[in-house]
């Protein structure tokens, strides 16, 4: 085909599609759009790689699907995936590394926003959003863990349905409900395979669009410093095509960081589940609900009984209620007493979080 030829061929298509999907008025959307530029833009990649790793989490997902089979046999679907399949192995690696990577890309940006002050007016709806966004993903990693029913996914999940047992009046039901019944079994995975495939995607999809939404409705906030600049000092670049390419060149970089870690570190297979045998030694959750796991074993062993689990089940979920309200307690948009306090509780938050974690897996 000559050139003159092809190009009329492309202007063709592009017309066609133009006169039905108006190309050009998203394309002129898309470049009216800027992203702001200052010594912290690194911070805004984050949102967008938790968004990719969310996408290689559904694609790995829905080919693990192919071949898992939840029930009876959900242990030998996952020992055919590892050893058998082609490539199964990779798929199954990559959405393990993936799922560990999504949570902890979207701590980063959770923190991100908060040092950025990206949580004050109109923001409190992404803020609450983005927090429903990490609750949740923590629960796809929780249900998800389950579906291998190798020993160590039955015992950390036994372990782990233990918290909210402990919890007065609910906690038995809700501990009751999740497992279906009082001990973890079958019926359990079933339930965690609806949750993990069905209910937790259901809801989580239509806030990530809202969340999303909202992003693109409010643009980028930006943090404080560059905020007390006068307006014509402040920089910004279009979000097409020169912010989307670098958006995009973070997605490769985290691709690639996948594939190393899925191909270099494949996730392994203990043997099947015995309800019957002890628990082996040394049983911990995934390294996000580590902190949590560790204020409570030090409450538990400050006060006797079940005081201690729920002193400090009511004192992590009085801290995520104060982490919530954060946009509602610091509200100026200058750097007053209030937007200080603020401050020092995200840098308590973090401390808190990484020293407990570390101290949890320094007891194990
Ligand atoms: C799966 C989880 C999440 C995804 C996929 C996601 C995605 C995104 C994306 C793509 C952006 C725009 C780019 C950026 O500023 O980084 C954004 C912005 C934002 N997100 Fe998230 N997010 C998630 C979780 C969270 C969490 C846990 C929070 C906080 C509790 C949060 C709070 C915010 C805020 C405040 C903004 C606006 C930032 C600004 O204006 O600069 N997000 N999110």
């Amino acid at each position: 085909m000559s050139e003159a030829k092809k190009s009329s061929w492309k202007t063709a298509c592009y017309q066609w599609l133009d006169e039905r999907l108006d190309l050009a008025g998203w394309l002129a959307f898309a470049k009216k759009k800027t992203v702001p530029e200052h010594k912290h833009s690194f911070w805004y990649y984050w949102g967008g790689i938790s968004l990719f790793l969310f996408l290689v989490q559904c694609l790995t997902g829905v080919l693990l699907l192919v071949y898992f089979r939840p029930g009876p046999e959900a242990y030998e679907s996952v020992r055919q995936i590892t050893y058998e399949i082609h490539f199964g192995w990779l798929i199954r690696a990559a959405h393990s590394w993936s799922a560990n990577l999504m949570i902890f890309a979207v701590m980063v940006h959770m923190f991100s926003a908060a040092f950025m002050k990206a949580y004050r007016k109109p923001r409190e709806f992404t803020w609450w959003s983005g927090l429903a966004l990490l609750l949740l993903s923590m629960l796809f990693g929780f249900s998800g863990y389950l579906l291998v029913w190798d020993e160590t996914a039955y015992f950390a999940t036994k372990v782990g349905l233990e918290i909210p047992h402990s919890l007065p009046w609910i906690g038995p039901f809700l501990a009751d409900l999740a497992r279906g019944g009082p001990d973890v079994s079958p019926t359990t995975l079933q339930r965690f395979f609806a949750l993990h495939v069905v209910v937790i995607p259901a809801i989580f999809t239509p806030i990530l669009v809202f969340h999303l939404w909202l992003v693109q409705k409010h643009g980028n906030a930006v943090p404080p410093s560059e905020e007390a600049k006068p307006k014509e000092q402040r920089k910004s670049i279009p979000f097409f095509p020169n912010f989307l390419m670098k958006d995009l060149a973070m997605w490769l970089i985290t691709l690639n960081v996948i594939a190393i870690l899925a191909s270099m570190w494949p996730v392994q297979l203990g043997p099947a589940a015995d309800p019957l045998k002890p628990a082996p030694v040394g049983i911990h959750p995934e390294w996000y609900y580590m902190s949590s796991f560790q204020v409570l074993k030090i409450f538990g062993a400050l006060f006797p009984g079940t005081t201690g689990e729920v002193l400090g089940m009511i004192l992590f979920t009085l801290g995520l209620v104060l982490w919530a309200l954060l946009p509602l307690y610091d509200t100026s948009s200058q750097f007053g007493k209030r937007a200080k306090q603020a401050t020092y509780f995200i840098l308590f938050a973090l401390f808190v979080l990484v020293t407990t974690t570390i101290w949890g897996y320094l007891a194990l």
